[in-house]
């Protein structure tokens, strides 16, 4: 069992946290998304989101696992039962929310091991004229083969999470995070060299609000606690293996930080190949599988580059994966002790892998299945991150508010000669009481209006 506290180094901790939120949802979800609320006004929404609403709550979901010594379910238990009883519940809610999300985490997460193979194959055993269109059609209309693909990652994920956060998770990641972020900086490059950089920065960052919607303020919110890996505890669970020494608020400013940082070269970097393969709708959750394999297969070298590419997005899907298994797992060894963590980790694999078999099958087998025009696993997608998650994280934090006393914040965040510290101190209490909670309320709103 793992001692608690028991990172080896800070680095440690910052290469999970880290590791967790920079995944799928800035390379895959946030490009799309982006697209179906159209662009610049909805990136200018999203960034002061996460500033002023993610980064304080990621800070507070830290600080509760570092107090409590404890994953998120026992936690939030504690603390609910000084106040709400109701809230009991925000633990259990965001442990069943991880594993069902991992589910079809893990078909997006096959999808980029196929792209991966593609290109592998394109390298080595053809002149590299694979069209990437035709695979994706095939790939999805192939439920069998996504089924196989997930459940390959999931095996992977369940091998490194069973091994414990020492053997596995640390040294797995150390390798990945330079090699991830050297890549994704010369994909930068190469695709701000394309003609239809102007345009797309004035798509990206010229706010044009008429394009928002009343959906527009879920979508941001959903997105930004999706990302930032909050409201699932992952971040209690991360918190909880923190060492006394470190400073909380700084640690969750650095984090969000980061992930902002690369959602934003994630669009740069997506769209202007978008918009130079035009006719490509812009809001299509495959959206980067359509538009960049073809991209990297028609210029020179461009195989190799996708290779390597798809390499990298891979262990940021692999990364986050480990994050959302790691919750249910480290919550299952809170509870019951006897249980082990490699068999945890097992039961919890084989729970996900049943999971996963409808959002695989979605564009085969439950083709027909459509709810609001939307495939199985976009309605999954929308319904999970816009509707439950922005609820699930409002329950983690009233727990937190109830149940954290002034002294424990004030010890926890207050600290001599750290950055964020005295001077941001009131305004985090202020938004966690206020301005969270009102935002949130007035997201939900906005978006249940639009049912009507
Ligand atoms: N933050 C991850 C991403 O952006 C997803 C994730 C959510 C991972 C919750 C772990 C926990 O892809």
């Amino acid at each position: 069992m793992i001692k608690r506290g028991a990172w080896r180094t800070r680095f440690g901790f910052y290469l999970l946290a880290i590791g967790s939120a920079c995944g799928l949802g800035n390379l895959w979800r946030f490009p799309y998304v982006v697209g179906e609320n159209g662009g610049g006004a909805f990136i200018l929404l999203y960034v002061l989101i996460a500033l002023a609403i993610g980064a304080p709550m990621l800070i507070a979901e830290l600080m509760l696992g570092k107090n409590t010594r404890r994953s998120v379910m026992v936690a939030t238990v504690k603390m609910a039962n000084k106040s709400i009883p109701a809230l009991k519940w925000s633990g259990r809610f965001a442990v069943i929310l991880s594993i069902v999300v991992l589910s079809y985490y893990s078909v997006i997460s096959g999808w980029v091991l196929h792209f991966m193979t593609q290109f592998v194959v394109s390298l080595f055993l053809e002149s590299g004229n694979v069209s990437s269109k035709a695979n994706l059609a095939a790939l999805m209309s192939n439920g069998w083969l996504q089924l196989m693909l997930a459940s390959a990652h999931l095996l992977m994920t369940i091998v490194v999470v069973a091994k414990g956060i020492h053997e596995g998770l640390e040294k797995w990641i150390s390798y990945m995070m330079p090699l991830f972020a050297s890549l994704v900086i010369i994909l930068l490059v190469k695709s701000f060299s394309l003609p239809s950089t102007p345009e797309v920065l004035r798509f990206l960052f010229y706010p044009d609000f008429s394009k928002l919607t009343m959906s527009s303020l879920n979508h941001a919110l959903g997105h930004v606690f999706f990302t930032l890996s909050v409201g699932f505890g992952t971040m209690v669970t991360y918190g909880s293996y923190m060492r006394e020494e470190d400073h909380v608020p700084t640690a969750g400013i650095r984090v969000a930080f980061v992930d902002s940082v690369i959602s934003l070269i994630a669009v740069m970097m997506i769209f202007p190949v978008a918009f130079q393969a035009s006719n490509v709708p812009l809001t299509d959750p495959a959206l980067m599988f359509e538009v960049l394999p073809s991209y990297l297969l028609g210029i020179p070298g461009g195989a190799l580059f996708g290779l390597l590419f798809f390499i990298c997005l891979y262990l940021a899907a692999l990364n986050a994966s480990i994050g959302l298994l790691e919750v249910v797992v480290s919550n299952f060894v809170d509870i019951n002790k006897s249980m082990g963590r490699v068999k945890a980790t097992w039961f919890s694999g084989v729970v996900a892998l049943t999971l996963t078999v409808m959002p695989a099958l979605s564009g085969s087998v439950f083709k027909g299945v459509k709810v609001n025009g939307k495939s199985l696993i976009e309605f999954l997608d929308s319904l999970l991150i816009n509707w439950i998650l922005p609820l699930v994280a409002l329950m983690v934090l009233l727990a937190f508010n109830k149940g954290t006393a002034e002294k424990q914040k004030e010890s926890a965040f207050l600290e001599k000669g750290q950055l964020v510290s005295y001077s941001m101190y009131p305004q985090w209490i202020f938004i966690m009481k206020w301005v969270a909670p009102a935002v949130i309320a007035l997201g939900f709103l906005l978006q249940i209006i639009t049912l009507f």
